[in-house]
């Protein structure tokens, strides 16, 4: 048995790997065996704005004092501002925001609110995909995480994903022709009645895939044309993650709804959202939005989130992704030169390095950068390692960070 009375998640409980947090600065944690760690994940990719950030503590501690209890349709300044501030980022297209609690909350309602406004009962997602733990969420989920509780929502189809260095339709640079993309369209074609497609602008956990440029248009088309809803998942992309605030931005695409969390509160609060475009919205005027949770933008949560928000404008965090993404990316170059393999892929300040080993070795990273004075937390799942730090890292941090896990990386895999 475990030693704790709560349970782990995502794992059998005596291969728990607990990690004893005690707070932390910046890009950095602290830990109760006295350790300090540079943070390459953001925890579970949510701390976008750092750690130990004062001004959302105490944005927090005034709003319990001033309003800490709420009923769904109560109406509070904090509430309004944030649904407006999320507004504004998404564009003059969209003009709704439903609260949740999470990042699967968020899909389980962008599905509820695709199927009301669609009639329809499909939904399209990726093998190579994230979108929560709970029916819906994991339903749509592409990965490991989905089999073991199938079958869980039913009517969701997988497609495969823009996985270029490794591409699923047996495509090199020269001859792709987006299958990827229009693969989907096909998919929607012979399936009927889809409601929507769920992607994430780019996957995140499952391996940082770029999509080409083409994708995102090609994907949007396809959908006007089968009359179904592009649902971006942003909950790992979103604000300022990819260097742009949203990450579908980074085309010239406007999905129907965006699902945000993680980054929104950076982890100082649990809070999610649906965030809806006009023509959706407007459909609900007189149409039940059968949907809602009774924490629905609970006010601390909203503090948090809309201080957050503040901070990433005051602090240019966004624009610190966009100019510290070549950086990421050289330097997963160079490690990727020393150890003489991986697939290298990023976007901002997320980045991955695919090696073609089964990659239990990446465990033995932490001790060994340990060993080398300096601990890194670094997601790695199967053959990949990904990167994504929170945005306010500097430069030398980042830098500092990557060649130590060139270090490890080497002493893991050979060469220089
Ligand atoms: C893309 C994406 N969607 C949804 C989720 C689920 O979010 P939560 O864990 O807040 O439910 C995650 C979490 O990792 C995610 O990465």
């Amino acid at each position: 048995m475990s030693d704790f009375p709560f349970f782990f998640t995502w794992t059998a409980q005596q291969g728990a790997k607990p990690l004893e947090l005690t707070g932390g600065e910046g890009a950095w944690f602290t830990t109760g065996d006295g350790g300090r760690w540079l943070d390459l994940g953001a925890l579970s990719y949510q701390v976008n704005v750092g750690h130990g950030n004062r001004r959302i503590v105490e944005a927090i501690k005034r709003q319990a004092d001033q309003l800490c209890i709420s009923a769904p349709n109560a109406v509070f300044p904090a509430k309004t501002e944030l649904a407006n501030r999320l507004l504004a980022m998404a564009g003059p297209q969209f003009t709704k925001v439903f609260f949740t609690l999470g990042g699967a909350e968020a899909n389980e309602n962008a599905l509820k609110i695709a199927r009301l406004f669609t009639g329809r009962l499909k939904n399209i997602a990726r093998y190579r995909s994230y979108h929560g733990a709970s029916m819906g969420a994991v339903a749509l989920t592409g990965d490991w995480r989905r089999p073991a509780i199938e079958p869980a929502l039913p009517g969701v189809v997988h497609v495969q994903d823009c996985y270029c260095d490794r591409c699923p339709f047996g495509k090199r640079v020269e001859s792709c022709a987006r299958e990827c993309a229009t693969n989907i369209g096909d998919v929607m074609k012979l399936e009927q009645g889809v409601s929507a497609v769920f992607l994430e602008p780019v996957p995140g956990a499952n391996g940082v895939l770029v999509p080409p440029p083409e994708y995102w248009p090609i994907v949007r088309r396809a959908c006007d044309e089968a009359g179904a809803l592009l649902v971006a998942d942003e909950v790992l992309t979103g604000f300022g993650r990819t260097g742009k605030p949203f990450g579908f931005q980074h085309w010239d695409v406007v999905p129907d709804l965006i699902t945000v969390a993680k980054g929104l509160a950076s982890g100082y609060a649990t809070i999610g959202a649906v965030i809806v475009h006009e023509r959706i919205a407007k459909y609900f005027e007189d149409h039940v939005l059968a949907a809602g949770l009774t924490y629905y933008a609970h006010p601390t949560a909203c503090a948090a989130a809309v201080e957050t928000m503040k901070v990433y404008d005051d602090e240019r965090l966004y624009e610190n992704a966009a100019r510290l993404g070549p950086v990421l990316r050289r330097e997963l170059d160079a490690v990727a030169a020393r150890i003489g393999r991986g697939f290298v892929r990023s976007l901002g300040l997320l980045g991955a390095l695919e090696v073609d080993a089964p990659l239990a070795q990446w465990g033995v990273l932490g001790k060994e950068l340990a060993a080398r004075r300096l601990s890194l937390h670094v997601d790695g799942k199967r053959a990949t390692a990904i990167f994504a730090p929170p945005l306010c890292i500097s430069e030398q941090e980042l830098v500092t960070g990557m060649r130590a896990f060139g270090d490890a990386a080497v002493a893991a895999f050979g060469t220089t």
